[in-house]
């Protein structure tokens, strides 16, 4: 097969490869670089109806085989973000918004707004893990349930739902009943799996400091669960509702295996991180050059074992 194009929320891609709401994401430059990058779509840092500095640092480490985080939302405000639409659509790919309002009535104010924009789609994000005192709705599944009927009803957009990462079947099942009956357009799987803890043995303490040193990792540590995640909700899902994995890639062949689980799109964060935009051509280059050796599109081989 040759370079795969694909779509989510019927929006053409040139290929499947673009940024996580997480890193090198939230100012103009930053959203600039990916706009000059390999990424197929903008995606800017999720946002809430106010600027906000976020959590107190040391607030994000790299880890040998992923990161851990608890930034908390550190982002321009909503309006900030509205503004810089026209400018975030001349480098001719999608834009989508990450809306992660602190209250309902928040994101309803947002997503309001952005239906007036260019924006292309919006990502409501339910699983940040790092905001004290505000558990990740995506775990809670009338909540859950009640955001996404008041949001469906007035998007204009089409509206996708990063979601925290499941770990039993049956809520699996509860969250896919709630998205199946809510018609959204896409599924990111998954943010970082939350309230982790890294210590530092020499010097006796946690590794980050918001939240007693709790965060969300990312990267190698939680492919095996994206993956998962992306699997499962391939099998529960309408088949018109497209999935987007998140977790854990950093090569061509990350990109394979997610789409081979059912990815029709993928995001990079602790890998973005790390390496800068510029990972996003390598990583299509690689993702490319393993499509030309295949015949047939990777989930129409997929098995079980
Ligand atoms: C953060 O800003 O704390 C990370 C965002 C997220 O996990 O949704």
């Amino acid at each position: 097969m040759e370079s795969m194009k694909t779509s989510i929320a019927g929006m053409p891609l040139q290929h499947p490869i673009f940024n996580a709401s997480g890193p090198k994401c939230t100012t103009f430059e930053e959203l600039k670089a990916l706009g000059e990058s390999a990424a197929s779509v903008i995606l800017h840092k999720s946002c809430t109806l106010e600027p906000r500095q976020g959590n107190p640092e040391p607030r994000y480490v790299d880890l040998e085989l992923g990161s851990i985080n608890s930034m908390g939302l550190p982002n321009l405000g909503y309006a900030e973000y509205l503004k810089m639409m026209p400018r975030l659509k001349t480098f001719g790919k999608p834009v989508i918004s990450s809306v992660s309002g602190l209250y309902l009535s928040d994101n309803i104010t947002i997503v309001r707004e952005l239906n007036e924009t260019l924006v292309d789609a919006i990502e409501l994000n339910l699983s940040c893990p790092n905001l004290v005192g505000k558990p990740q709705v995506g775990y809670d599944m009338e909540q859950s349930d009640a955001v996404l009927e008041a949001i469906m009803a007035i998007s204009k957009k089409p509206l996708g739902v990063k979601l925290p990462p499941y770990f039993d079947f049956v809520h699996f099942e509860q969250m896919a009943a709630i998205l199946n009956k809510r018609h959204v357009a896409f599924v990111t799987c998954v943010n970082s799996i939350g309230n982790a803890l890294f210590v530092d043995p020499e010097k006796e303490c946690t590794i980050i400091k918001p939240k007693g040193g709790f965060g969300g990792i990312g990267g190698d540590y939680i492919k095996p669960t994206a993956l998962g995640n992306v699997r499962k909700f391939y099998e529960l899902l309408r088949k018109d509702i497209g999935i987007v994995g998140c977790g854990g890639i950093k090569t061509g062949m990350d990109v394979f295996e997610h789409i081979l689980c059912g990815a029709s799109a993928v995001q990079v964060g602790t890998q973005l991180m790390k390496e800068g935009p510029s990972c996003f051509s390598r990583i299509t280059n690689e993702f490319n050059s393993i499509m030309s050796r295949k015949a047939t599109h990777p989930l129409a081989t997929f098995k079980e074992n």
